[in-house]
C-alpha cells in the first residue's frame, strides 16, 4: 500500500473530519478534475507568483479587496512560510522582538533564522480551562517599558481554541513605540466575512496578518495568505522574503484552490456563513446539556471568541483528552483536530454539514453520560522559563542527549512541543524545569505527540554542552 492508497482508504471510510483542511473533503462545495490534468508550471498564460502580472496578480488583488488589505500574497508553504518571511522583513539580526509565548513554532523558527533577541509575554490564562486567553494592551505596554528597542510584536489571534485579542488597542500601543505588529491569524482566515464571528486583524490596525487559508476555508492544505495592512512595512521587503522562504515552483493546484475559494466568498459568503452560524448556534445550545464535559463558550472569555473552534474540556472528569479522541474515533467515527491532556478540539468551517455537527453533539452527550467527576491529574504551569542563552545561539551549540529525568536545571538544546498545537514548551537556550518535563512525559505516556528536534523525547532531551 502506498500513500495514495492510504488516502483513498481514508476518504472512502465513514470517518467525519472535525479537522483541517477546511474544505472537509466536501465535494459538493469544492471540486476539481483529475489534478494531474491541471498541474502545470510557469508557462505562457499561467503567470508567475513572484512576478505576477496577469492572472495571479488579479487573484491577489481580489484577495486584498475581499479582506481589505493593501496587498495580499498567496503562500504555498503555509502560514509557517508567511511568518518566517514577515518576521525577517521587519527585524534585522540582533534586534528585539516581543513574542506572545503561545505563538506557534514557526515564530520561534523565525527568531532563530533571523538571529533575533526575543522577549516574551505570557497571555492571561483561563483558570478553569487552563488555556491561554488574550494578550492585553497593558501587557504589551509593560513589555515596551521594560525592553526599550522592541522592533516588532508577534501575537496569535485567534488562538487554536478561538480566543482573540484586542488587536486595535494593542496596535495603538505598538505604533506609539514605533514598532510593527504582526498578527498570526493562522486560525482566522474565515474572520471578517460575517458578524457572527469576530472581525479580522486585517481591519483592526495590525501591520501584517498571516492566515492559513487551508485551516478554516475550503482550500487545499499548505495554502495560506499574507496581508500587508499598513505602510509601516514595505511591499518590497515582503516580496524579497517570500522568495527566500517560498518554493520557486509554487503549485498551481494550490493557488487554483485559493482563487476558487475567493470566488466562492465573493459570490456566496452570506449564505455560507449564515448556514454555518446556524449550525454552531444549534451545537452550542445542545452542548448546554453536558454535565461533565465542558464546551468553551463566548461567556468564558473576556475577549472576542471564534465559535468555530469547538474546544471540549474533559478536565476533572474520568476521561482524558487522548481517550476521548479515541472514543470519538472508534465508537462514533469522528476524527478530531487535536487532543491535549484534558481536552479535544474540533475545527469547523463553512464546508461542514448538519450531519457532522449532529454526529459530534450526540456523541459527546452520550459519552458525557458515562463519565463522572475525578480530581485533576496533570496541570501545566504557564510560568515563562528562564532564558540562559539566546535561541539562535543555543540551537547551533554542540548538544548531547540526557535522560529526561536528569535534564532539569540544564540548558535545553531543542524546541520541545506537543503537536498539535506546536507551541513550544521549551525553546533552545531555556533552562529545563522539572515540573514541565514531568508534564510532557505524562502527556507522552497518555499517547499524545510530544516532539523535540531529534524525535527522542521523552526518553532523552538534547541539552547544550558547556565546552
Ligand atoms: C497559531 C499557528 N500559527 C501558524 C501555524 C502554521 O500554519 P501552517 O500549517 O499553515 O504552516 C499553525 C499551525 O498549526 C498555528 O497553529
Amino acid at each position: 500500500m502506498d500513500l495514495q492508497d492510504r488516502l483513498e482508504a481514508y476518504a472512502a471510510s465513514d470517518i467525519y473530519p472535525m479537522h483541517m483542511p477546511g474544505h472537509k473533503r466536501n465535494t459538493t462545495l469544492c471540486s476539481m478534475p483529475n489534478p494531474y490534468a491541471l498541474d502545470v508550471t510557469e508557462v505562457e498564460g499561467t503567470d508567475n507568483l513572484y512576478e505576477p502580472e496577469e492572472i495571479l496578480r488579479s487573484m491577489q488583488q481580489r484577495a486584498a479587496a475581499l479582506w481589505g488589505a493593501l496587498d495580499s500574497f498567496v503562500l504555498i508553504n503555509g502560514s509557517s512560510g508567511g511568518l518566517l518571511a514577515a518576521i525577517r522583513a521587519v527585524a534585522a539580526p540582533g534586534e528585539t522582538v516581543l513574542i506572545a509565548r503561545n505563538c506557534h513554532q514557526s515564530v520561534y523558527h523565525g527568531v532563530m533564522v533571523g538571529g533575533l533577541c526575543p522577549v516574551y509575554l505570557q497571555p492571561e490564562v483561563l483558570p478553569s480551562f487552563q488555556i491561554c486567553g488574550a494578550v492585553t494592551k497593558e501587557q504589551v505596554k509593560a513589555a515596551f517599558l521594560a525592553h526599550p528597542g522592541i522592533r516588532a510584536v508577534v501575537i496569535t489571534s485567534p488562538t487554536y481554541e478561538g480566543i482573540c485579542s484586542d488587536i486595535g488597542a494593542i496596535a495603538d500601543v505598538v505604533h506609539h513605540y514605533g514598532a510593527v505588529l504582526i498578527v498570526d491569524e493562522a486560525h482566522g482566515a474565515h474572520l471578517g466575512f460575517s458578524d457572527a464571528f469576530p472581525p479580522s486583524a486585517v481591519r483592526l490596525g495590525a501591520d501584517i496578518v498571516v492566515q492559513s487559508l487551508h485551516k478554516n476555508l475550503p482550500v487545499f492544505t499548505q495554502c495560506a495568505i499574507l496581508h500587508r495592512t499598513s505602510d509601516r512595512v514595505s511591499s518590497a521587503a515582503i516580496r524579497r522574503n517570500l522568495r527566500i522562504f517560498g518554493s520557486s515552483s509554487p503549485s498551481y493546484l494550490l493557488m487554483a484552490s485559493a482563487d476558487r475559494c475567493f470566488t466562492l466568498l465573493s459570490k456566496q459568503k452570506d449564505a455560507l456563513f449564515s448556514a454555518y452560524s446556524a449550525w454552531l448556534d444549534r451545537f452550542y445550545a445542545g452542548a448546554v446539556s453536558l454535565r461533565h464535559l465542558r464546551l468553551l463558550t463566548p461567556a468564558d472569555c473576556a475577549s472576542p471568541f471564534d465559535r468555530g473552534k469547538l474546544y471540549i474540556s474533559c478536565r476533572g472528569t474520568s476521561i482524558d483528552g487522548a481517550a476521548l479522541a479515541k472514543r470519538l474515533r472508534e465508537d462514533y467515527r469522528i476524527e478530531m483536530e487535536m487532543a491535549t491532556v484534558d481536552a479535544v478540539l474540533a475545527m469547523t468551517s463553512i464546508a461542514d454539514t448538519d450531519e457532522g455537527f449532529d454526529r459530534l453533539l450526540s456523541a459527546l452527550l452520550e459519552i458525557d453520560r458515562t463519565l463522572h467527576t475525578e480530581p485533576v491529574q496533570n496541570t501545566i504551569s504557564f510560568t515563562l522559563p528562564e532564558m540562559a542563552v539566546a535561541p539562535s545561539v543555543a540551537e547551533r551549540m554542540p548538544h548531547e542527549p540526557v535522560s529526561a529525568e536528569e535534564a532539569a536545571g540544564m540548558v535545553c538544546g531543542e524546541l520541545i512541543r506537543m503537536y498539535p498545537p506546536g507551541i513550544p514548551v521549551f525553546v533552545p537556550g531555556e533552562v529545563l524545569e522539572r515540573e514541565k518535563l514531568c508534564y510532557l512525559q505524562d502527556a507522552a505516556k497518555r499517547g499524545l505527540t510530544v516532539i523535540g528536534s531529534e524525535g527522542n523525547f521523552p526518553q532523552t532531551v538534547l541539552i547544550c554542552k558547556n565546552d
